[in-house]
């Protein structure tokens, strides 16, 4: 099929690189000409793992193009896919405005030539492919008059769920394809489009190896306003998950539990998984909050206050707060103390810091008058370039991060942390104190390599009384 894809950022690029990989022949847009300048040599805008090797692979394969030109992408196209961004109003709702103009955009490419599917992949309210429609048909209108009753199309909703970090793997091997559509022509088209999806028969590219229990992937067909609304409910689902996680955490320092200990119990229970359980900083990155807020906010327009989402929101900013009480318990007065952040990325494997714990920490840092180093083994440009307002001494390693700092807080779960020498950085630091927002290190082997450790909802016991202590070793 020929395929367009509106949008190339983080969704827009990996679905049009995975597309043309699967055979389709895809063009991607985007109306900033740096982005589209570096995708035509090879290269991609944003950090993703395996996806520059996609980009190449899908040129080979089905054919990959990236143009600045709506129009003729467009007109050339069976399915168009709108992928920008819908990034939060002050007020909490989305901000329709980059959707509003593709989707007129697109209307105002479309001929008579051939039936044309228009699909949504970007995250929008419930009612947002009416409006797709619309403004499509204005588009049409306003170009072809005399002839607008002769052009067809049919929209569909079809949600995005990849993560960024793994996201190749994700659209390759998804849980499953939603698509809601009014239409049985347009379904059609889809189903015909996520074929090879579905029947999972493609050779996994090199890297990217098909998991052992994906056979063939689910398309679930819905309602149009069905699949917009699946889309909110699962990201409210996951953030409410992890900050569950966190409640609980925090209850089990009081009590002196162990949470990751808890957490594995019930995340054994098949009803509840073990998945998103992990207690931390809190959440953050461009989808959570954003799509919490937009909810309530549509859910406040039908008259609606839902108490659980506010929760959920009010949870996790109070967690990221936590890291600056835990570090108060400890060193008393921040003013004048340097504290290295290990990680800046919202989480491992991307260079996204969009809504990131580590901003709001380092923020609140630097109000208070500390001084705050920071590594990150990818993300470090992007905050330099985004945040240059962020008053943060980069370093080149966690070595250089902790040398003289008064304390350590790992921010990011990079699995390069895992392996860090423990007693070195001890060794080097003013103050040996290490707040583990992540939970990377075992209690014990953290406290034998010289440091005073707090994770999140670690249990305080000492390391005697914890029966897992013996099995650990330190890592030096
Ligand atoms: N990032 C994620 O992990 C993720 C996951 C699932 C769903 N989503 C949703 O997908 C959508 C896109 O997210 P993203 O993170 O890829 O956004 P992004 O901000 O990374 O990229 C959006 C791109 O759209 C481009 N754009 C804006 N208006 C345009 C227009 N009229 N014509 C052509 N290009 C235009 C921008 O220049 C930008 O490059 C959002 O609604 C988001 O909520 C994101």
């Amino acid at each position: 099929m020929r395929v367009t894809v509106v949008g190339t950022g983080y969704v827009g690029t990996v679905t049009g690189a995975c597309l043309a990989y699967l055979g389709h022949h895809v063009t991607c847009v985007d109306t900033d000409e740096t982005k589209i300048a570096a995708l035509q040599s090879g290269r991609s805008p944003i950090y993703e793992p395996h996806l520059e090797e996609m980009l190449r692979l899908g040129g080979l394969r089905g054919g990959l193009e990236f143009t600045t030109d709506l129009a003729s992408a467009a007109a050339a196209s069976d399915v168009i896919f709108i992928a920008v961004g819908t990034p939060p109003l002050p007020t909490g709702e989305a901000d329709l405005c980059y959707l509003e103009a593709a989707a007129r955009s697109i209307g105002t490419a479309m001929d008579g030539s051939r039936f044309r599917v228009v699909v949504n992949k970007s995250t929008v309210p419930v009612g947002s492919g009416n409006l797709v429609e619309t403004l499509v048909r204005e588009g049409i209108r306003d170009v072809h008059p005399e002839i607008r009753q002769l052009i067809q199309f049919g929209v569909a909703s079809n949600p995005e769920f990849l993560r960024e970090g793994t996201a190749v793997c994700d659209s390759l091997y998804p849980d499953r394809i939603v698509v809601g559509t009014e239409d049985p022509r347009t379904m059609e088209i889809m189903r015909v489009l996520y074929q090879p999806l579905v029947e999972q028969k493609f050779a996994p590219p090199d890297g990217v190896p098909r998991p052992p229990n994906v056979r063939a992937v689910r398309l679930l067909l819905t309602s149009l306003t069905g699949a917009e609304m699946i889309k909110y409910a699962a990201n409210a689902f996951l953030a409410m998950k992890i900050g569950f996680a966190n409640e609980i955490a925090n209850i089990c320092e009081r009590v002196g539990a162990d949470a990751p200990e808890v957490m594995a119990g019930i995340g054994l229970d098949s009803r509840i998984g073990a998945r998103f359980l992990n207690p931390g900083v809190g959440w953050g990155g461009s989808c959570f909050g954003k799509d919490i807020h937009a909810l309530l906010h549509m859910a406040g327009e039908y008259g609606y206050e839902s108490k659980l989402l506010k929760a959920s929101l009010d949870v996790n900013t109070a967690q990221r707060q936590l890291v600056i009480q835990k570090l108060q318990e400890k060193l008393y007065i921040l003013k004048g103390r340097t504290i290295a952040l290990l990680g800046l990325a919202f989480k491992p494997d991307t260079d996204d810091l969009r809504d990131a714990p580590s901003l709001h920490i380092a923020e609140r840092l630097v109000q208070m008058g500390a001084r705050v180093n920071a590594y990150d083994p990818i993300a470090m440009k992007a905050c330099k370039e985004q945040r240059g307002d962020l008053k943060i001494r980069y370093c080149d390693s966690p070595l250089e991060a902790a040398t003289e700092a008064d304390a350590l807080v790992v921010v990011t779960e990079w699995s390069e942390f895992r392996g860090l020498d423990l007693p070195q950085l001890a060794s080097v630091m003013t103050k040996a104190i290490l707040v583990d927002g992540r939970n990377v290190f075992q209690p014990e082997i953290a406290r034998a390599a010289g440091f005073d450790y707090t994770g999140v909802g670690r249990s305080l016991r000492r390391p005697e009384n914890n029966p897992t202590a013996s099995m650990q070793k330190v890592t030096s």
